[in-house]
Order: structure tokens, then C-alpha cells, then sequence
């Protein structure tokens, strides 16, 4: 399944087998977005396929859907599932506290649902993503088309009234076309640099209208599996405050 891989690559799968093993016969899973959920979808193929596991999955995108169906694993919607026993998903970034940025890859949205349905969220991720202060990474944003541009305007605002000084707010594209996640929204990337007080800063930009969704996931994971070069993984479990 893994061929030659370089260091990134190994330290993602490692962080994503052992995320595999913690899934039991008979639950249901929520399936995470990105290069090293990909690789968990892909493990956890091969176990229901050599070993008979039976779970039933939850995608949180379109392209997880496909690739786990591909792989062998049963596809259900969250109606079906109501609630889910256990998510695994990647981040951009996780700090101490377990506080994530997610939505790179733009499945922002239905991870959180999926996530916040679920009685234990695990995230993987390589060791690089682990950070003293989240912001680094842009923050997505996710914003119905209608008026979109008063939205991200909006949220301007609210960054200002923050005392983000240096920000930078960019409509995310696909070639020439404003980017459509699955459920057709666009996304803004938020160059935030450094969010002190992420709990602070959901809670306001969930309150614009327009604003579907952000990035941000406070006290959300329960579990991070951190997978590193040299295969190694090491497994915190975050205490909520
Ligand atoms: C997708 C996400 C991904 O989990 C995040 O972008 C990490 O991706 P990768 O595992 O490819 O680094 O939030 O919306």
C-alpha cells in the first residue's frame, strides 16, 4: 500500500495505522479529509477487506466517499448513522490544547458536524503541524455565496475589532472560479498569523451572517496521534478544561 515514502508521507500513514487499530467491529466512524485521512480510509480498507471488519462510515467530503467506497468500506449518511462512535480526521494545525485549524482541504463544514457527532474525535497529523500559537496556517472560513463580499467584509470587522492589525482576508479560487466546497459555499482564508484566544474568535465570526462556518475547532478533539519521519507515532490525549 505505501511503496517508497518520504519522510512527510511516512509520518502521516504511521500517525493514520495507528489510528486504524483503534477501531472496534461494529462502530461507526466518521471518516476525515486530507492526504492523512486518505491514509486512514486506505487502512482501515485494508482491515475490513483481510480481516472482515465490519464498521459502517461517515465521509465528511465527496472525494473520502469515493475513496472509501473504492477501498471496500460501507458508506452511510449521517442521517443514517444519527451518531457516530469515534471521528479521525487530519488538521493544519493543533496547538497544547487540542485546539485544531482545519479546512486546507476545504471539508471544513462536514468535518465539524461529523466531529461534533461523534463521542471521540482523533485527529492525525505529522509532527510539523503541532504549534505554540494556531494562526500560521490561514484560516478557512466558509461563506454562503449570497452577498459574499459584505460577508467577508463583515468579518473584517470583527477581525479589526479584535486588534488584527496585519490581516489579510483572500477569496479562495479554483483556476479563474471562486471555490465551491460540497455544499456549494465559497471559503476566505484569514492570514491571521497568530490567534490568541481561538475560543473568542469562532465564537465571533460564527455570529456573521453569512458566515456558515470556521475553521477553528475548540475543545473538539479528544485524541491527537502524532506520526513522525522516522515511522514513530506518539499518541496525547487532551484533557478538557
Ligand atoms: C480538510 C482538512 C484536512 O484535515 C487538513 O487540511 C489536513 O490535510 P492533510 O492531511 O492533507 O495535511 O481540514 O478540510
Amino acid at each position: 500500500m505505501t511503496g517508497e515514502l518520504s519522510p512527510i508521507d511516512t509520518a502521516k500513514f504511521a500517525a493514520a495505522r495507528r489510528a486504524a487499530d483503534i477501531v472496534e467491529n461494529g462502530m461507526q466512524v466518521g471518516l476525515g479529509t486530507g492526504s492523512t485521512a486518505a491514509w486512514l480510509v486506505r487502512c482501515l480498507g485494508e482491515r475490513v477487506c483481510d480481516t472482515g471488519l465490519q464498521i459502517k462510515c461517515v465521509p465528511t467530503s465527496a472525494r473520502t466517499a469515493t475513496l472509501a467506497r473504492e477501498v471496500g468500506i460501507d458508506v452511510i449518511s449521517l442521517n443514517e448513522a444519527k451518531w457516530l462512535d469515534l471521528t479521525i480526521d487530519g488538521a493544519d494545525e493543533f496547538d497544547g490544547d487540542g485546539h485544531l485549524i482545519k479546512g486546507g482541504g476545504g471539508a471544513l463544514l462536514w468535518e465539524k458536524i461529523v466531529a461534533t457527532a461523534s463521542d471521540r474525535m482523533v485527529v492525525i497529523a505529522d509532527s510539523h503541524k503541532k504549534v505554540e500559537c494556531l494562526g500560521a496556517f490561514p484560516l478557512p472560513v466558509e461563506l454562503i455565496p449570497f452577498g459574499w463580499e459584505t460577508t467577508k467584509k463583515l468579518v473584517e470587522q470583527v477581525l479589526i475589532t479584535l486588534g488584527f492589525e496585519e490581516q489579510n482576508s483572500i477569496l479562495r479560487m479554483n483556476g479563474d472560479q471562486n471555490y465551491r466546497t460540497d455544499e456549494g459555499n465559497h471559503i476566505i482564508d484569514l492570514h491571521l498569523h497568530r490567534i490568541p484566544e481561538p475560543r473568542q474568535l469562532a465564537s465571533l465570526l460564527n455570529q456573521v451572517p453569512g458566515v456558515v462556518e470556521s475553521g477553528l475547532f475548540v475543545d473538539t478533539c479528544d485524541t491527537v496521534i502524532v506520526g513522525f519521519g522516522d515511522g514513530g507515532v506518539e499518541v496525547r490525549d487532551i484533557e478538557k478544561k
